[in-house]
Formats: C-alpha cells, sequence, structure tokens
C-alpha cells in the first residue's frame, strides 16, 4: 500500500524531472551578490527544472557562487563580475559571458529602499542600471525571458522594454516584472485574518508595485468576500504598504530580500514550468498587456497564462466589487505616470 502510493507520489516529480534535463533551463541572476541575489540563487539552486545558474554581479557573485555551488542539487554554477588585472588594474566585465546561452534572466540588481523612500525615490539609480543590463541581454541573449525584481517595477519594466525595442529584440511574451510578493504577501495577510491557510487565500493580486498601485481583488475569494469596513481598509492597506513595515523594521539596512527571494524563486519556477510545458499555470504578472491600453496603460498586472513561449494568454481582471473598482480608480493615472516616466528614460 505504502509503496503503490509512495510510487505514484514520485512520478509526477520524476516525469517533470526527465523532460527537463532534456531541455536547456540556464538561468542567470543579475545582482547575485545582494540582499535578494544570495537566497534567491539558493532556491533557484534547489529547484529542479534548473539546469545551470549563471551568478553574476559588480562585486560578490564569487563567494555566492562557490557557496550555493556546494549544495547537492544537479545544477551547474558559475559566477561572474568585475576582474580587475594584477598588471594594470584593468576591469573586466563578464556580463556578456554571464549571458551566454541563458533561457532567463533573473534581475534583482539595484539598491533597495531606506526608511522614508518610495520605490519611484530609486528611480534615478536603477533606471541606468536595469537598462544597461537589458543591453546587454539584447546584446547576448536576445530569446531570453526576463524577469524584473528591481524597482520601481512599475517604470524599469518599461525602460527594459524600451531598450529591448531600439536594439529591435523586444518580444512581450518575454518580458515579467516580478509582483509575486505581493500576491505571497496578500495570502499570507488574508489567511492570518480569517484564521485559514495560505493555499486557501490565492488573492489575485493586480495593477503594479508600488503603494496604491497595488490592487488585491479579494471578493474574488469566499474568504476575501467577507471581509468588510475597517477590517477591509487595514487589510488593503497592510498589502499595500507591507514593503514598508520590512523596511522600518530593518532600520537602513535594506527592504525585503528573504520574502522577494522566495517571492522570485516561486515566479522563476511558475515560468520554467510553463517553459517546460505544464498547462494551466496561471499567476499574476507585470505584462505588457492590451486591457488598459486604450487609457495610455500599456503595461499591467494581472493573471497571466505562462507557456512554452512565455506568456501565453492575459487574463482579464474579472468581476470587482465597488471598493476594488476605487482601488483600481486610484491605480490607473499613478500607474500611467510611472511607465511614461521609464519610457521617456530610454527615449
Ligand atoms: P542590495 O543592495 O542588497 O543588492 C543589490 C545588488 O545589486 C548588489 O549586490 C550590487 O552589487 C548589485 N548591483 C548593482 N549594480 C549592478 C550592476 N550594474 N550589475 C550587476 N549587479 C549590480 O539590494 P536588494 O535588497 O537585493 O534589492 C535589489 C532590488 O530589488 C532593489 O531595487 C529593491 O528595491 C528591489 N526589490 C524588489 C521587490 C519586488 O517585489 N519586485 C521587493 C524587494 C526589493
Amino acid at each position: 500500500m505504502f509503496a503503490r502510493s509512495a510510487a505514484r507520489a514520485l512520478q509526477p516529480s520524476a516525469r517533470l524531472f526527465s523532460s527537463s534535463a532534456s531541455r536547456n533551463f540556464k538561468v542567470a541572476v543579475l545582482g547575485a551578490g545582494g540582499g535578494i541575489g544570495q537566497p534567491l540563487s539558493l532556491l533557484l539552486k534547489n529547484d529542479p527544472l534548473v539546469t545551470s545558474l549563471s551568478l553574476y554581479d559588480i562585486r560578490g557573485a564569487p563567494g555566492v557562487a562557490a557557496d550555493v555551488g556546494h549544495v547537492d542539487t544537479p545544477s551547474e554554477v558559475c559566477s561572474f563580475g568585475h576582474i580587475m588585472s594584477e598588471v594594470n588594474g584593468y576591469a573586466a566585465d563578464q556580463l556578456d559571458q554571464a549571458l551566454e546561452g541563458v533561457k532567463v534572466v533573473v534581475i534583482p540588481a539595484g539598491v533597495p529602499r531606506k526608511p522614508g523612500m518610495t520605490r519611484d525615490d530609486l528611480f534615478n539609480t536603477n533606471a541606468s542600471i536595469v537598462r544597461d543590463l537589458a543591453s546587454a541581454v539584447a546584446r547576448v541573449s536576445p530569446e531570453a525571458h526576463i524577469l524584473v525584481i528591481s524597482n520601481p517595477v512599475n517604470s524599469t519594466v518599461p525602460i527594459v522594454a524600451a531598450t529591448l525595442e531600439k536594439a529591435g529584440v523586444f518580444n512581450p511574451a518575454r518580458l515579467f516584472g516580478v509582483t509575486t510578493l505581493d500576491v505571497v504577501r496578500a495570502s499570507r495577510f488574508l489567511a492570518g485574518v480569517t484564521g485559514t491557510q495560505p493555499s486557501e487565500c490565492n488573492v489575485t493580486v493586480v495593477g503594479g508595485h508600488s503603494g496604491p498601485t497595488i490592487v488585491p481583488l479579494l471578493s474574488q475569494l469566499s474568504h476575501g468576500k467577507s471581509i468588510a469596513g475597517e477590517k477591509y481598509d487595514a487589510l488593503v492597506h497592510r498589502i499595500q504598504f507591507g514593503g514598508d513595515e520590512v523596511v522600518k523594521a530593518k532600520d537602513g539596512a535594506g527592504s525585503a530580500t528573504l520574502s522577494m527571494a522566495y517571492a522570485g524563486a516561486k515566479f522563476a519556477n511558475s515560468l520554467l514550468r510553463g517553459l517546460n510545458g505544464e498547462k494551466g499555470v496561471v499567476t499574476p504578472t507585470f505584462v505588457k498587456s492590451p486591457l488598459f491600453a486604450d487609457q495610455g496603460i500599456d503595461f499591467f498586472a494581472s493573471n497571466v497564462e505562462l507557456g512554452v513561449d512565455g506568456v501565453e494568454k492575459i487574463h482579464p481582471i474579472g468581476e470587482i466589487s465597488a471598493e476594488e473598482k476605487k482601488l483600481l480608480d486610484a491605480c490607473l493615472p499613478e500607474l500611467k505616470k510611472n511607465i511614461e516616466k521609464g519610457k521617456a528614460f530610454v527615449a
């Protein structure tokens, strides 16, 4: 009895693993030495769909790669960075090498928030970092799927899109802003107030990834529907501004890193499952989207079905409550501004 059920339990992962082995799922992490990059690299090393990991950072990548490389999973780990020559002190950059042959590029490079900062305050530093990394992807691995974590996501994703577009290689099916942390937080917080399990509270979060642009669709879940009044307002506020709790608690040492690494690895796994041919993989992500394009908002997070070529289907937001309509009305103008700012930076 035990042997039979154990064998059955093993079947799906065995199938997944053998089919993945025939595919190239080389994943690069750009910014691998950072607060997110390090635990994210570890979690990706533990993902059976990842065949090879390419860890790049302007500092610290060799240490992370040596460390993560000892984990006893099959994927290979290589590090790339700035190598200082002992002869002339010239720093040779290995970014292009890091990107050779990669299927998926995850970008957590850039500065995080300190207390009192909004994500938009990071724009000046992170915009050029993300643009330069996107240029390298366009040059070396134009077919790669790009997962943008660096903030402000509402602007950095349009920056990557415009950079790829300029290089003539933009494919909207292969560019994703990672908004999974909002989904993770929403599920966790909703489970907390309803005394249920997060697995029963899979909240769809739409819009963008900053304060009022984060729109949780609680009414679409039986557990979420029942929440009203002050309790509803407090829950929505916590989902929209949960990142501030972490920034405040870290007291100047950065923003969410561990939960973000978890969320980044979770999204990467969803994408890889889709690329691997699994059907029905649906999760919210910030992509080039037709949903509000008629209002000049051409990037938007909503449920997206992931398939062998990346974005397979963008789901509409579905039925929403009057409160959610108000949240959406507050989201759209702010999101539009953020997107335009990103586009203007590249233009
Ligand atoms: P961190 O400062 O700990 O790490 C950033 C890393 O990027 C550093 O190791 C740095 O050397 C590297 N870096 C800087 N310029 C680079 C370049 N040109 N090429 C390669 N690497 C480069 O910051 P942390 O905490 O890891 O955050 C990274 C980014 O992720 C921030 O912009 C932060 O706001 C964002 N973030 C996004 C979230 C989301 O939900 N999408 C959630 C939390 C943070």
